[in-house]
């Protein structure tokens, strides 16, 4: 029996109604290493993860674990053969205190004559939590931690559990630059811990920076499994075969500026109750502004003030010169001011209805209140989008829940596009977008300001942001504290973001 693998994925094949996620899915995953899972959204990453941990039962295949055949009826069983998971949508428990969440199921070990001893289990979970390095107070409930925290306890009931391979799908799409280097620091010490970890992350970046190995999915067939070796021409490789073509071909660059003066939407001295200080900003036609700030700047809460109308408590705005009272999304949207909100699943979309009920949402509203005409366009428009977009679906009316995460976020998108506004604000657009479909989403972009239409684009992804922006304004604590209108320096604008330079 070969031991040198702790997991071996054999031949697994997934087939859901009209797709086929998984095709004759092999690779193993050597003992004391972080295997990378890459792919294009809806390449079946977050599939394969959740047969590994019992959540769907696959077709055909075999997986083994320390040489033995598995099989899986739920993730209870998945679990205790030392599989953990730390999915995108976190787990804990918000009305728990930490030590609670911690020992959750397992509340008996700490029971004597009856009761649970809380002393006992709060020492026992500042133990566990001390020794990953991990700072919580342990009696505050887990509702006071913060995203980077709350996975933080997810990665400690693992240690926990004492998983042999733990499972992180998209685990830094909410965290800060500051908290994936710490998310980084812990996999380093899960590893010297003898724990195997797969990794998805669609950030090549970080692939290359903590990954041993990486295994590219396409249309849910595995296309290679690699050494990682951080050298360009692996990357270019890796990104290659993820596609399917070279990515060097279609970069966007921000070519066709409109040179115009009209000013479509000002901001004078605004000011939220949860943050935002006297900011002040003009938007011209045609134009793309970008928004650059750490975690904690406020970018989120001006623009979703200035959509929405709340937790405004001074200041104007102006539309095409005109003052604007009250805002409300409604009103917004009426006025062609669109928001691409930051929170896709609690703000953007309804999971449960299909793609063809939410994509024409924001132009025409609820379907069942619509004639036939309207009905009959709101297929076509999303029709269009699907194409556009490239959203991975085996029809238009599909369920929105049934898509990979990507190609949901790409439907929120559409559902803005689909309402035709003259100008749009554009909330963190790539995160969860794979490679390619990040360029032509920035085309996208380029086309629509290249139309006339003026975007303002907040995003963390600054090689990204400096290749699309006419004109950059920085936001610190709330405020804006800088503009940069040409000769982008990246080195600068973070400098300028974290206050190193004022
Ligand atoms: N519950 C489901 N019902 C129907 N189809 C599904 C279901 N879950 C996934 N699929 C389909 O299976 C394929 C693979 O999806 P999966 O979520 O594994 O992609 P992914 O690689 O994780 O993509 P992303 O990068 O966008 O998260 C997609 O075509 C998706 O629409
Ligand atoms: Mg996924």
């Amino acid at each position: 029996m070969d031991n040198n693998y702790i997991l071996e994925i054999d031949n697994i094949s997934k087939y859901f109604p009209g797709v086929q996620a998984l095709k004759n899915v092999s690779f193993k995953i050597k003992k004391n290493t972080v295997h990378a899972l890459v792919g294009e959204n809806g390449a079946g990453k977050s599939t394969l993860i959740k047969i590994i941990a019992g959540v769907y039962t696959p077709e055909e295949g075999e997986i083994k674990i320390d040489g033995n055949i598995v099989s899986y009826k739920n993730p209870a069983d998945s679990l205790k053969s030392g599989i953990s998971t730390i999915y995108q949508e976190l787990s804990v428990v918000d009305d728990l205190t930490i030590a609670q969440d911690l020992f959750f199921g397992e509340e008996s070990i700490f029971s004597r004559g009856g009761f649970i001893s809380f002393k006992k289990m709060n020492n026992e979970a500042k133990k566990i939590l001390d020794n990953l390095g991990f700072t919580f107070n342990v009696t505050k409930k887990v509702s006071s931690l913060s995203v980077s925290e709350k996975q933080q306890l997810e990665i400690a009931k693992a240690v926990n559990k004492n998983a042999k391979i733990i499972l992180m799908d998209e685990p830094t799409s909410a965290l800060s630059d500051k908290e994936i280097e710490n998310l980084f620091k812990i996999i380093k010490k899960l590893k010297e811990k003898g724990v195997s970890i797969i990794y998805i992350s669609h950030h090549l970046d970080e692939i290359f920076n903590i990954c041993d190995y990486v295994t590219i999915l396409r249309d849910g067939m595995v296309i290679d499994t690699l050494e990682v070796e951080n050298n360009q021409e692996v990357k270019d490789k890796v990104v290659n075969q993820m596609i399917g073509k070279d990515l060097s071909k279609i970069k966007t660059n921000r070519f066709k500026k409109i040179n115009s003066d009209k000013i479509v939407l000002e901001a004078k001295d605004f000011s939220t109750s949860n943050g935002v200080k006297n900011v002040s900003f003009k938007l011209k036609y045609g134009e793309i502004l970008g928004i650059y700030g750490t975690v904690g700047s406020k970018r989120t809460e001006l623009f979703k003030s200035i959509f929405t109308g709340q937790n405004k408590i001074e200041g104007q705005l102006y539309s095409k010169s005109k003052l604007i009272l009250n805002t409300n999304p409604e009103k917004s949207i009426a006025g062609k001011l669109g928001f691409l909100p930051e929170s896709r699943k609690e703000e953007g979309i309804f999971l449960g209805l299909p793609i063809s009920k939410n994509i024409p949402f924001i132009l025409y509203g609820e379907e069942s209140k619509l004639g036939f005409l309207k009905q009959k366009k709101g297929l076509e428009a999303t029709k269009k989008y699907i194409n556009l977009l490239n959203i991975k679906t085996p029809s238009p009316h599909q369920i929105v829940a049934n898509l990979s995460g990507g190609n949901q976020q790409k439907v929120v998108l559409a559902k803005l596009l689909a309402a035709d506004c003259d100008i749009l604000i554009l909330d963190e657009p790539l995160v969860g977008v794979d490679v390619g479909t990040k360029n032509e989403l920035l085309d996208i972009v380029n086309d629509l300001a290249n139309e006339g239409k003026s975007i303002i684009i907040i995003s963390s992804e600054l090689p990204e942001l400096l290749r699309i922006s006419d004109r950059i304004l920085i936001m610190r604590n709330g405020e804006i504290i800088k503009e940069i209108i040409e000769n982008f320096d990246q080195k600068e604008i973070i400098s300028y973001a974290i206050g190193g330079k004022k």
